[in-house]
């Protein structure tokens, strides 16, 4: 096989850690991410090409790109590989059609009606007056979610009839732009919540791994929702007997589905599920790698990525295999203080080699900027400090011995990460 030029696009942890990936492959030629940042620089030459898909192609084509890898949703859903296709490039992502999955939750809803997949039962409206007459009927707790893609906010978990007449009111108003001119009330679900990730060529489903999230801001999994302060992976909760109720139940009908519809799905899937107690239940689909999430996997894969992404492209799945680490890894996300409100940019980061150094530990840069030698802060979640371990509990000790390294006052990051699972373990050793 002769090497393969790669563009990677974006510039978070999640991308981070796929260049990294990618950068160890025996197959690779070049590797550019755009627009990267100053981790993503350490193992590939970071470029900035914008974002309108004319120039992606015109830079791929400058650059002999052989495949481009699309991390973020937002390009998904604007049709990035689609019109990468159409220009003869071959790219890891879905279609702007199969990107509906993450882009509308109505559409993944209703698809999960026609087909039967285990979800909260729901409704949409696209009027405050109707919803509001649903939610007086159905009673609270519900959970009130803005239909398109809202940066992770646009959900309102809502304990009384009240809070969900204010969140209506609120989606209408435009709180969440245009993702909220549509609304969905569902159920609201009971259980432990875990991430799944498949591979998808269309028709084959390769299995990644499995994980779990903080997606509280605050020690005890308090405060208000972020993007995500920490993840391990694999996730206990998730059984080798859910693991196959959630590929029999959810993924594999969801591929089969997709297809039948005219979109078949290609890329990584990302189901968001809630482990009731009648079994998995989707919550949401994602159309790209979890963001910590990613980190924590590509931490445990030992086979090569980029064969295995260019498989799911490419409709060739069925010949690929994967090889993991026994360990388990977690990471620790450290944000600038005042994430997920306010906070200021800029500050200096020390100490990242150091943290670095031991071969279990690695640092994944999620917004930082090189100047000159100093490493610049340059938003809310700014490193994934990711370890190895043998059990959860080593594996977080692991990753705050690093963190303790870093110099940076104007940081900081939750203490408990992967607090259940470690007390799983002392619980299966009591
Ligand atoms: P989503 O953006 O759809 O993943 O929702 C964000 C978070 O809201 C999820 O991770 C869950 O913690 C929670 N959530 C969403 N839908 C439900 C539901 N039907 N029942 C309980 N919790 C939910
Ligand atoms: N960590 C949650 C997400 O990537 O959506």
């Amino acid at each position: 096989m002769t090497s393969t030029n790669v563009l990677v696009i974006g510039s978070g942890g999640r991308e981070h850690a796929l260049a990294w990936a990618l950068s160890r492959s025996p197959l690779l030629g070049a590797l550019y991410c755009a627009p990267g940042n100053a981790g993503m620089a350490q193992v590939a030459e970071c470029v900035d090409v914008g974002s309108d898909p004319s120039s992606v192609i015109t830079f791929c084509q400058d650059k002999a790109i052989d495949f481009v890898v699309v991390g973020p949703e937002a390009p998904l859903v604007d049709g990035l590989v689609d019109a990468l296709e159409d220009a003869g490039i071959k790219a890891f992502g879905p279609s702007r059609a199969a990107a509906r999955l993450e882009g509308s939750k109505g559409f993944t809803k209703d698809l999960c009606r026609k087909y039967n997949i285990p979800t909260a039962t729901y409704a949409r409206f696209d009027n405050a007056t109707d919803a509001k007459a649903y939610a007086a009927a159905q009673g609270a707790p519900l959970v009130v979610k803005a239909d398109g893609l809202a940066a992770g906010k646009g959900v309102v978990i809502a304990e009384t009839v009240d809070d969900a007449m204010v969140a209506i009111d609120d989606m209408f108003a435009g709180a969440f732009g245009t993702a909220g001119a549509e609304v969905v009330i569902e159920e609201y679900l009971e259980g432990e919540e875990a991430s799944f990730f498949a591979l998808v060529d269309g028709e084959t489903v390769l299995p990644l791994a499995t994980a779990q999230d903080h997606k509280r801001v605050g020690d005890g999994d308090t405060g208000p929702n972020t993007g995500g302060m920490g993840a391990y992976s694999p996730a206990p909760v998730m059984t080798p007997a859910m693991v196959e109720a959630t590929m029999d139940r959810i993924i594999r009908p969801t591929v089969n589905a997709m297809a039948a519809e005219g979109a078949p799905y290609r890329g990584v899937l990302y189901a968001g599920l809630m482990i009731t107690e009648s079994g998995p239940q989707l919550i949401e689909y994602n159309v790209r790698f979890g963001d910590p999430e990613c980190q924590v996997l590509m931490m445990r894969l030992r086979s090569d990525l980029l064969p295995v992404l260019l498989a799911a492209a490419t409709g060739t799945l069925n010949e690929a295999t994967l090889d993991w680490h026994d360990e388990v890894a977690l990471t620790v996300v450290m944000a600038t203080r005042g994430y997920p409100g306010t906070y200021a940019k800029g500050s200096e980061i020390r100490g990242l080699a150091d943290a670095a150094a031991d071969d279990d530990i690695e640092i994944f840069h999620a917004s930082t900027t090189a100047d000159g030698d100093r490493v610049l802060a340059t938003g809310g979640r700014v490193l994934n400090v990711t370890a190895l371990g043998r059990t959860v509990a080593e594996a977080q000790a692991r990753a705050y011995n690093a963190v303790d390294k870093i110099d940076w006052p104007e940081g900081f990051c939750r203490h408990d990460i992967g607090w259940r699972a470690v007390e799983r373990e002392k619980e299966t050793l009591s």
